[in-house]
Parts: C-alpha cells; sequence; structure tokens
C-alpha cells in the first residue's frame, strides 16, 4: 500500500514536471511589470453619466488622453444617457467582461450605488469621479467642492445685491438633476452664502436636470411671472446661458440682472467665454478631474497604493476681470 501510494506520487510528478517547468520559464507579469518584463496591461471601464453635455465631453477626452499616455491602460467608455438603469446595465456589462478598475460619474447617487457597491465587494477599485454614491463602498472619490462653490456663488451674490441697493434682491434658482449630489451641494452652499444678506430671496427654484433645453422652457415661464428678478442663479453654465438667451429674446435688460453659471469651461460655447461675452457675470471652475483619475488609477494598479478616501478639485471665480487669464490659464483656444 506505501510502497504504491509513492509510485503515484513519483507518477504524478513526472507528468506535472513539464508544466512546472514552463510555468518557471513563462515571464510572470507582477502588479508594476517590475523585473524587465513587459508591463501588465490595465483594463479600466469609464462609465459615464451621459455623453450629450460638453462637461462630461470635456471629461471623457482628458480621460482619454490621460490614458493615452499610457500604452498599457486599455480604456472603455460607455454612455448611460441620463437613464440609471442604462448605467447600471453597463458596469454590469464591465464587470461580466471582467476589467482591473472601474471609474464611474454616477447619473444619481442612490440609484447607482448598489452596483457600486458590488463592484467594490468584489474587489475592484472603484474611483467615482465628480457626483457622489451614498455610503463608503467605493475606494475614492475625485472631484471639486460643490458646496464651496455654491457658498461662493452666494456670498457673490450677496454682495453684488448690496452694491445694487437691490432690496429685495430675487434670485431664481435652476438647479441639476435633484438626485444627483451637486445639485443639493451646490443649493445648499448658495443659501449658506447669501444668509450675509437677508434682502436675498429665492422667488423660486426649480430643476431644469442641468440641460439648456429643460431650462430654455423653465425661464420662460419664470421671466415671465416674475418680471423683476435681480438674479439667475443656474447650477450649471448652458443652463445660465439658456436663461440669458431667453432673456434677451424676451426684451429684458439683461445688464440688470445677475447671471450666475458653474463649469467654465474654455471652449468657444463654454462659460469663460459666455462671460467674456457679456452672457455670464460670474462662473466658478469646477474641474473634471479626468487626469487625476487616471493617475489615480495607476497609482492603485501599478503601486499598490492606497489613495486617499477624497481628492478635493480646486475652484477659481471667473468674472470680467480675469476671464481672459483664466481662458488662457484652461487652454481656451481663440
Ligand atoms: C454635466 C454636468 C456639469 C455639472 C456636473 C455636475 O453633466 O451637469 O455641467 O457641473 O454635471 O455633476
Amino acid at each position: 500500500m506505501h510502497v504504491r501510494m509513492v509510485q503515484l506520487r513519483l507518477m504524478l510528478l513526472v507528468l506535472a514536471l513539464p508544466v512546472m517547468l514552463a510555468a518557471c520559464t513563462q515571464p510572470t507579469s507582477s502588479p508594476g511589470g517590475t523585473g524587465g518584463d513587459a508591463p501588465r496591461r490595465w483594463r479600466i471601464g469609464m462609465s459615464q453619466a451621459n455623453n450629450a453635455e460638453p462637461w462630461r465631453q470635456a471629461m471623457n477626452a482628458q480621460i482619454a488622453a490621460a490614458a493615452a499616455r499610457h500604452p498599457n491602460i486599455e480604456i472603455e467608455f460607455t454612455d448611460a444617457r441620463q437613464n440609471n438603469a442604462q448605467q447600471i446595465a453597463d458596469v454590469e456589462a464591465f464587470l461580466s467582461k471582467g476589467i482591473d478598475l472601474l471609474i464611474i460619474s454616477p447619473n444619481e447617487a442612490s440609484p447607482l450605488t448598489p452596483i457600486v457597491a458590488s463592484a467594490f465587494q468584489r474587489g475592484i477599485p472603484v474611483i467615482v469621479l465628480d457626483r457622489k454614491v451614498k455610503g463608503e463602498q467605493y475606494t475614492m472619490w475625485i472631484g471639486a467642492d460643490n458646496r464651496l462653490i455654491g457658498r461662493k456663488a452666494g456670498e457673490y451674490t450677496a454682495r453684488w445685491c448690496r452694491e445694487q441697493q437691490r432690496s429685495p434682491c430675487t434670485v431664481i434658482e435652476l438647479r441639476g438633476l435633484e438626485g444627483s449630489t451637486p445639485t443639493q451641494e451646490r443649493g445648499d452652499g448658495f443659501r449658506e452664502g447669501i444668509a450675509a444678506n437677508p434682502d436675498v430671496r429665492i422667488i423660486a427654484s426649480q430643476n431644469a436636470d442641468w440641460l439648456a433645453e429643460r431650462a430654455d422652457v423653465l425661464a420662460r415661464v419664470l421671466f415671465e411671472a416674475n418680471p423683476d428678478v435681480d438674479v439667475v442663479y443656474a447650477h450649471n453654465d448652458p443652463m445660465g446661458i439658456a436663461a440669458f438667451n431667453v432673456a434677451k429674446e424676451q426684451g429684458r435688460d439683461t445688464d440688470a440682472i445677475l447671471f450666475i453659471g458653474i463649469d467654465a469651461l474654455a471652449t468657444s460655447d463654454g462659460g469663460i467665454q459666455a462671460v467674456r461675452q457679456g452672457k455670464l457675470d460670474v462662473t466658478y471652475v469646477y474641474p473634471t478631474g479626468g487626469a487625476e483619475a487616471i493617475e489615480w488609477a495607476l497609482r492603485i494598479l501599478e503601486q499598490r497604493e492606497t489613495p486617499p478616501r477624497e481628492v478635493i478639485l480646486d475652484t477659481e471665480e471667473v468674472t470680467i476681470a480675469n476671464a481672459d487669464a483664466m481662458f488662457q490659464k484652461y487652454g481656451g483656444r481663440e
């Protein structure tokens, strides 16, 4: 019995020997691609809330450009077209295909939380970009401080209303998509900022879901109902520019109204140009975080770094006083 066991083990060893030898001579792909081996290829899935808006196109372009500098990154983009169910399906498809890391800019927080958590629980690092999800089930979040941006916009409004001696000083707020976190944060921050001036009153607050087309429809109704409005606070530039265009079309004195937006893209139809053209009075740089997402993806995958929970990106206020400089600084071309 004992002899037969030994014989069996020897036989197995002989059979396994070629496989073992082959394994020893195979190039190993260590996480860092160290030791002179070809660097490992990383598959990254980038789940975008929608590709239609200029700011999201800028984010995707930055991610693609940053990824292109690293030939071992293979990146696939999906477009959820502002649809939560679609975005869940997009992430599910990434998971069943197999990815090494997920970057997601979620459409709305609550509906996207479970699928993000499920990717994270499978051990896939998840970088959440710009809009947040609920809870803690992700690797890191990268974005600008939306509450701070809202507060700056509110403080600007409080000052402007005082300087213009508007009492009351009435505000129409055009909000983003309610279930996306920047909407709440930009709204709450603004309310903190205007608290310094009790004359400031928000007389209408509506969701235009980040979209110029919706802002156009709402602005028509809101200007008719509130012809003496002093301030339009739009949660992004496309909605602010749409409101300005409606006011112009309706023959209102747009110079007497303060138009505020957020994003400040340095593109030909972006927020910085809108300030230079006198359509917006002020906007705030809302960096996309695309380059930082790729940088952190590599640090997580290759360096095996434990990232911070949050990387907060800087914002800047853009007015006519610095719009030319900001346009150049953020890579705008005439
Ligand atoms: C684009 C956008 C930006 C805005 C951001 C907030 O979808 O609406 O204009 O700043 O999303 O998440």
